[in-house]
């Protein structure tokens, strides 16, 4: 079928000349057989964002069809995996949204103070920044050195950017000021060292954390972590995987474990809303209610 160019529609340039329906058969196609050919499953995630990103890449690749995309999908392993990086939107900053950070340092620290070690999730990483926030955090409050953090994410090359700890100089003003609204203590220059227009983060920092390839579509739970952070993370997915990935953390969270889902996500409409309290409705932080093992 024939993409052509309106900017009338959506907020893609490009749409579906015709039979929507069509489309959307076209579209789970493809996805089914990505999933059969690379086991990669976002057959529910966000039809809205599928669709711009397919739009995107049948623009830039000059493939006039989705069969075709699709045929070239399943034939270039290559072509795949830069097809991967187009439906991974890694956007992401230091200290971002920092007022859940200043609220995390209020409602959570208090609590973690107290445990003899400290297990933490953060999935759906991207390029590390939100991980190296979270480290200097538990850092300023003393509780890095009995810390370990796992962050993952999907994709292996933010992964591996990830582990670098490799930053822009041009980001650091931004990052700076948000670190200073997180409730900073001293300042971000402190963190890292600048060379050659680039800055470096302390590799102290690094110590406590693993990078780790994870899907949250298809790959299991992590046992009893004190505190999962998934920001930014959910709102590509339609409900139905939302509440799929929502029970994997449930399961993954000790008791009275904390959820924390930013300022764009929330439990509500989810199958789990009454098996967590909130504890901060704007940064959408949420403590599991406790599971008392009947003996
Ligand atoms: C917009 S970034 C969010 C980064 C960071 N959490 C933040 O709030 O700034 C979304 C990340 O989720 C990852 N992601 C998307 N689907 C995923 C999946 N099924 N499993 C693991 N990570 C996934 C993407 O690769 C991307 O790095």
């Amino acid at each position: 079928m024939q993409w052509e160019k309106n900017n009338h529609k959506e907020s893609s340039p490009f749409f579906y000349e015709g039979d929507n329906d069509l489309m959307n058969i076209e579209v789970r196609l493809l996805l089914e057989a990505i999933y059969l050919r690379y086991g990669y499953d976002f057959r529910h995630y966000s039809k809205a964002h599928l669709k711009r990103r397919i739009s995107h890449r049948l623009s830039i690749s000059h493939i006039k069809t989705i069969s075709q995309l699709q045929d070239k999908i399943l034939w270039d392993r290559q072509f795949f995996f830069e097809f991967l990086e187009d439906l991974s939107i890694n956007v992401t900053e230091m200290f971002r949204d920092p007022e859940c950070f200043l609220e995390f340092r209020k409602s959570i620290i208090p609590v973690l103070s107290t445990y003899a070690f400290i297990k933490i999730w953060i999935a759906g990483c991207a390029t590390g920044e939100e991980v190296y926030s979270l480290a200097i955090l538990l850092e300023e409050e003393n509780l890095l050195n009995r810390t370990q953090i796992y962050a993952t994410d999907f994709n292996k090359n933010v992964l591996n950017a990830a582990r670098q700890g490799i930053y822009s100089n041009q980001n650091m003003d931004l990052y700076s000021r948000n670190y200073k609204k997180a409730g900073g203590k001293k300042e971000l220059s402190d963190y890292y060292t600048s060379k050659y227009g680039s800055v470096i983060f302390d590799k102290s920092l690094i110590k406590r954390i693993v990078f780790a390839d994870h899907n949250l579509v298809t790959d299991s739970v992590f046992s009893e972590v004190h505190l999962i952070s998934c920001r930014n993370v959910l709102i590509y997915f339609e409900k139905k995987l939302q509440n799929h990935v929502i029970g994997l953390f449930h399961k993954s969270l000790s008791n009275k474990g904390f959820l924390c889902l930013g300022t764009k996500e929330s439990l509500r409409f989810t199958n789990y809303e009454d098996k967590f309290t909130t504890i901060d409705e704007k940064a959408k932080i949420y403590r599991k209610k406790p599971i008392y093992s009947k003996k």
